[in-house]
């Protein structure tokens, strides 16, 4: 018996056109999951869905705006028509503000990222909770994907650090909470990683000088998570709940 193996497991991935989304849906389907790809590009999410097919995996996509309550219900009901119920969600959608402090941004700015870093996980896990007991699953599975900017950031990544802060408490507080509904809660929070979200800081001059700070002297690859995510998505975490698994090269044991 392999504790990782997905095989029987649907698991759904918001933020799946691109990064890390894109690269959990091959990791997860190559372990066994059926997988459902969700994101506002549906035709970088078509393109993934058919290599991961192509691939021998069980692959399905829709078009998702994790801030739309409506397109949340739609995607969840084409995702189950298509792969049968879901049993993992993982919220890893994120968006930041663009090397912005607090007297930077304006409203629009804190209302997009908050919105859909951390209103979306609440919205994204209570209608799946709720499709949990409606399909009387008995047990689900939720991978929030914060980031080490919950607890250690730089200047200039407000509001984006403010949402991770509150989206690692929110694992805590879902951790207390869901269970009484079969759901265990988990976080991963990954150290830098070059990706559009990372992309303005780790290209910039401060860049060779900032990757001084990770112990491991090197930015994140996107392999760096891919035991990581399949410890959370399968039952080799079955007793986890509340853990945020951070996934950094050490750098936050460091003064960043
Ligand atoms: N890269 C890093 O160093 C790092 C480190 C720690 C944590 N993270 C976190 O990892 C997650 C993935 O980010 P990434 O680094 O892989 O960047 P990315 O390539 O820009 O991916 C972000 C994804 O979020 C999706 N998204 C944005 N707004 C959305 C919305 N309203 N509805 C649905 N999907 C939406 C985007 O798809 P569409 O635009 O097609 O909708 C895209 O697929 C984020 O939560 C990020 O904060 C990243």
């Amino acid at each position: 018996m392999d504790p990782f193996n997905l095989e029987g497991k649907h698991v759904a991935i918001t933020g799946a056109s691109s990064g890390f989304g894109h690269h959990f849906a091959g990791v997860l389907a190559a372990a066994g999951a059926r997988v459902s790809l969700g994101a506002r590009r549906t035709d970088k999410i078509q393109a993934r869905v058919d290599d991961i097919n192509a691939d021998g995996g069980r692959a399905f996509g829709a078009s998702l705006d994790v801030t739309r309550s409506a397109s949340i219900d739609a995607f969840f009901e084409a995702a189950e028509a298509a792969l049968g119920p879901v049993n993992v969600l993982i919220n890893n959608a994120g968006i930041e503000a663009g090397a912005k402090t607090f007297m930077m941004i304006d409203e629009d700015d804190w209302d997009s990222v908050i919105d859909t870093n951390l209103k979306s996980a609440w919205l994204m896990s209570k209608k799946f909770t709720e499709r949990v007991v409606a399909n009387e699953l008995g047990s689900g599975n939720i991978i929030n994907v914060s980031s080490i900017t919950d607890t250690r950031t730089i200047k200039g990544q407000f509001p984006y650090a403010v949402s991770k802060g509150g989206l690692t408490r929110m694992t805590e507080v879902l951790a207390l909470e869901a269970p009484r509904y079969g759901v265990r809660v988990n976080a991963l929070a990954p150290g830098y990683i070059l990706t559009d979200v990372s992309r303005i800081l780790l290209e910039s001059d401060q860049s060779p000088e900032f990757m001084k700070g990770i112990p491991l002297r090197r930015y994140g690859e996107f392999d760096d998570l891919d035991g990581p995510i399949l410890l959370l998505a399968s039952d080799a975490s079955k007793y986890m709940n509340g853990s945020v698994v951070v996934v950094d090269g050490g750098h936050i044991c460091a003064s960043l």
